[in-house]
């Protein structure tokens, strides 16, 4: 075969693990590198093998949920928010991580799944510490649009009602509030794929897992170029910018 089946974009100057699969079509229409059928809620579409749930989704317009997922960023598959049922699953998979590869069967908003989606955003919020009305990204925040959208009118697993760590404001133009953050890890792969600076990564396992830059640093004192790349792919209020105008205009 003349042709390469995979091959990844030559041009680009990202670093390897955000360069995307370039899937090329097989001449003879086989398998490989060819097309695959999916019946998303009862609809069927045709996309390139490889493609995820996610993408095969957006073909037909339905719209999954999504929280750690960012089109900018490669795959974490960590919130566990896109959770769909594919037929002959034992448990629900993660649609922006669920790669399609033969010709599967899939419910997007079945009971099963709005119901476990809505206990991943009750934990969620249940290690969430902060007050939507005083926080920066008040009606601009995915995790309150999430729990808007699925129903949330109580903290059935709880709330952390006092801070664990302290807000760092060490940096000219990040605060890192790590009491509102998700660990969705936008902010990690953001830093060391697309500005290639690497400073933040998740530390600790389980209940400890924090986001932190080398020994746990203040911003200020780390290799932060103060791009605020987090910032903005930060789906919380956990990133914002530093910004001191207020207390110019109290002077
Ligand atoms: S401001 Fe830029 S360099 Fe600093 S932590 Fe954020 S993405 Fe990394
Ligand atoms: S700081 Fe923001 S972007 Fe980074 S892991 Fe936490 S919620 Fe995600
Ligand atoms: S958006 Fe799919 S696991 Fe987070």
């Amino acid at each position: 075969m003349s042709q390469k089946s995979v091959s990844t974009k030559e041009s680009s100057r990202a670093p390897i693990s955000q360069r995307r699969l370039d899937v090329k079509r097989a001449p003879s229409g086989g398998l490989i590198g060819g097309e695959v059928a999916i019946t998303i809620d009862g609809r069927e579409v045709k996309v390139p093998m490889g493609s995820t749930i996610l993408d095969a989704a957006k073909q037909l317009g339905i719209r999954i949920p999504t929280l750690c997922n960012h089109e900018d960023l490669c795959v974490a598959g960590v919130c566990r928010v896109c959770v769909v049922e594919v037929e002959g699953q034992r448990t629900l998979q993660a649609a922006c991580a669920y790669p399609v590869l033969s010709p599967m069967n899939v419910k997007t908003h079945s009971r099963t799944v709005r119901q476990a989606r809505r206990h991943v955003i009750d934990l969620l919020l249940s290690n969430h510490c902060g007050e939507c009305y005083t926080c920066a990204r008040n009606n601009n925040c995915e995790l309150q649009a999430l729990a808007k959208e699925y129903g949330v009118d109580s903290f059935r697993f709880g709330h952390i009602e006092a801070p664990r760590y302290p807000i760092d404001t060490s940096s000219h133009s990040v605060i890192r509030d790590m009491n509102k953050c998700v660990l969705c890890r936008r902010c990690v792969r953001t830093c060391i794929d697309l500005q290639e600076v690497g400073v933040l990564e998740v530390a600790g396992r389980g209940a400890k897992s924090k986001v932190e830059t080398f020994l746990d640093k203040p911003l200020g004192k780390v290799v932060c170029i103060n791009c605020g790349q987090c910032i903005n792919r930060c789906p919380t209020g956990a990133l914002r910018a530093n910004d001191p105008t207020d207390e110019g205009t109290r002077r």
